[in-house]
């Protein structure tokens, strides 16, 4: 795999403890969580894969055994920040970022290939799943 692009897209205290930020980036959402007690930060696609919605910024961080997670806003389905798999079953998992803090605070996230970008904004127009027409 090759190296990420890096962008920049907010500065540290941008985002408070224990919660997220949304970046635009090439037509795709990307929620950015910084996990205060932890002192680590996290970057997943922001669209839920449940129904489809871009809401993940806005979820409610936590641990589950230890694991960093996000629990979507509307229907509670979680997510692991690390590994981006849905602890639902049914539930798609999620695209993750690698996340980069430098000493002045900038906060970079490392964006993958054009084609992840292409294959996440495709999905992000496409009927959700789980969700009745
Ligand atoms: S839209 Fe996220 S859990 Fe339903």
């Amino acid at each position: 795999m090759s190296e990420p692009l890096w962008i920049a897209v907010c500065h540290r205290d941008d985002v408070i403890p224990d919660g997220g930020a949304c970046v635009f980036y090439e037509g795709i959402q990307i929620a950015v969580f910084r996990i205060a007690a932890r002192d680590e930060w996290y970057a997943v696609q922001n669209r839920c894969p449940h129904w489809n919605e871009q809401v993940l910024w806005r979820g409610m961080t936590g641990e589950r055994d230890g694991e960093p997670k996000v629990a979507c806003p509307m229907h509670k389905r979680t997510f692991s920040l690390r590994t981006g798999a849905a602890f639902a079953g049914d539930t798609p998992d999620l695209l993750t970022f690698p996340v980069r803090v430098v000493a002045d605070g900038r906060v970079f996230v490392g964006v993958p290939s054009a084609e992840v970008v292409a294959r996440e904004r495709t999905a992000a127009t496409h009927a959700p799943c789980g969700r009745a027409e």
